[in-house]
């Protein structure tokens, strides 16, 4: 597959001993470094495609790329081979630019603009979910060529952002009308989709999800609709560092042999947090404190750190202000110092930078005395919080440093089209950002980043072209 990735973005070659903590030390330790920062771990991405291959080797990913739009994350899942969910234009040009065939591309939004989805044809993306007739009215007029999948809703009981609400028709008492009217405009449907919602905290909704499917399949094929072959069972699966998809994963492997067992149905997935949150790690400096006393409810006075940190909801904990119960549940935001600290952790809370008083990342959290220059870690910070950031007030989106384990790197080379001249070894860690670094031309002709010679650790780095 070729790929035109023609970004400066880097890779860090990692041998040896390493981890997203010790990259994050190195490149703070020397006190340049002022602006927040992701470490972005390739080689997670991979250990996630083989989990996931591994415990559902019938359901195609198509990776959401609305969750993390970053061109090295897609860039690599494509290089794997997965195929992906684009919502808008915008998603389609980023994903066919990289050289994905349309194919590989499922328009999976039920509410698409009228532009969006003639440039969908033109670029070859054929398949596409609806759940409205006003949706088909304009397929009808813009792509009657489409194929067609009915979107139906089935909520799990809690989800991080329930999706229900905004999508999907009902499968009983809206989907035999839509199917009709479908066929009666001569639009060819081919599959069901649904979403769970995302962040989904039951599992038993796959199943019932996957019921509805099949008897939505059987509904289709009455009125008309003979070539029913795709079942699109969304997303929600979980991303944090050590959740685990074996028990969904058995679910959904029962469910489809419980109720599509032909395996002429074509089976994907629409995960987005399941690839993208736990390769991402934010380091957030603390810039300022405020030490604090109020009155508890029961009218004691209590002390308490105020802390600011250079970025805030308004940056990448914007999650904060979306996710339903993020940062008050175990999968939350949670901050962990990156140097070691004896002291007791004391009741504090963790700001943004902004002026704006709602920017709160932690309202009410224990954390040992930090002082400003100290550093925190955030894991699990690559889905939804990327893509949505913004520089509000004037602080920056905090940049990606993406580094790949070697061995890993030794397998995905030959799938990236890169060459050996992309490659230099030196220490680029320590510092500001490479990118605000001088670069040079390599040999040939690619700008390089000027980087010293330190072995320490040893250190390949790569420009994806
Ligand atoms: C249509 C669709 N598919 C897939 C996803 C990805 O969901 P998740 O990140 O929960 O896997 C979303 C998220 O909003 C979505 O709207």
């Amino acid at each position: 597959m070729k790929m035109n990735v023609s970004e400066k973005q880097r890779i860090r070659v990692m041998e040896g001993d390493w981890s997203p903590l010790s990259v994050g030390r190195h490149i703070v330790d020397g006190g340049l470094q002022e602006d927040p920062f992701y470490v972005m771990d390739v080689g997670e991405v991979v250990a996630r495609y083989h989990t996931w291959r591994e415990l559902m080797p019938r359901v195609e990913p198509f990776y959401a790329v609305k969750c993390n739009d970053d061109k090295l994350l897609v860039a690599t899942l494509a290089a794997l081979g997965t195929g992906f969910d684009c919502a808008s234009k915008a998603e389609i040009e980023l994903v066919t630019s990289i050289g994905v065939h349309p194919e590989r591309i499922i328009f999976a939004n039920p509410a698409k603009m009228a532009s969006h989805i003639k440039y969908s044809a033109r670029a070859g993306v054929d398949t596409m979910t609806f759940d409205s007739e006003a949706e088909l009215m304009k397929i009808k007029q813009h792509m009657p060529h489409a194929q067609l999948v009915l979107r139906i809703r089935c909520d799990a009981a809690k989800a991080r952002c329930p999706l229900g609400i905004k999508f999907g028709c009902d499968p009983v008492t809206e989907a035999p009308g839509l199917l009709k009217l479908a066929a009666v405009l001569g639009l060819q449907v081919i599959g069901v989709s649904f979403h769970v919602g995302s962040g989904t905290q039951e599992t038993g909704v796959y199943l019932r999800a996957i019921q509805h499917s099949r008897a939505v399949f059987s509904l289709a094929a009455d009125v008309g609709h003979a070539n029913m072959r795709l079942l699109d069972i969304g997303g929600g699966f979980p991303g944090a560092l050590h959740s685990d998809i074996r028990e969904v994963s058995q679910v959904i492997n029962g469910a489809l042999e419980t109720y599509f067992s032909d395996r002429s149905v074509r089976v994907i997935a629409e995960p987005g947090r399941y690839f993208a949150a736990a390769a991402y790690t934010l380091f957030a400096m603390v810039h300022s404190s405020r030490r604090v006393t109020q009155k508890d409810q029961e009218g004691v006075e209590q002390s308490h750190t105020m802390y600011f940190i250079n970025v805030g909801v308004y940056g990448s904990f914007n999650c904060v202000l979306y996710d339903q119960f993020t940062c008050y549940t175990n999968e939350g935001v949670v901050a962990e110092t990156i140097k070691p600290k004896c002291e007791k952790p004391q009741p504090c809370s963790v700001w943004g930078p902004s002026c704006d008083s709602k920017d709160c990342v932690l309202p009410n959290t224990f954390l040992p005395p930090l002082s400003t220059g100290d550093w925190l870690m955030f894991r699990d910070m690559g889905a939804y919080s990327l893509c949505i950031t913004s520089a509000f007030n004037g602080f920056p989106v905090p940049k990606v440093r993406a580094v790949i384990d070697s061995s890993v790197w030794s397998v995905l080379k030959d799938l990236w089209p890169l060459s050996d001249s992309h490659f230099c070894r030196g220490d680029p860690m320590t510092g500001p950002q490479s990118a605000d670094q001088p670069i040079l031309p390599s040999p040939t002709g690619t700008p390089m980043p000027c980087l010293s010679h330190s072995t320490e650790p040893v250190l390949v780095e790569c420009a994806l072209k």
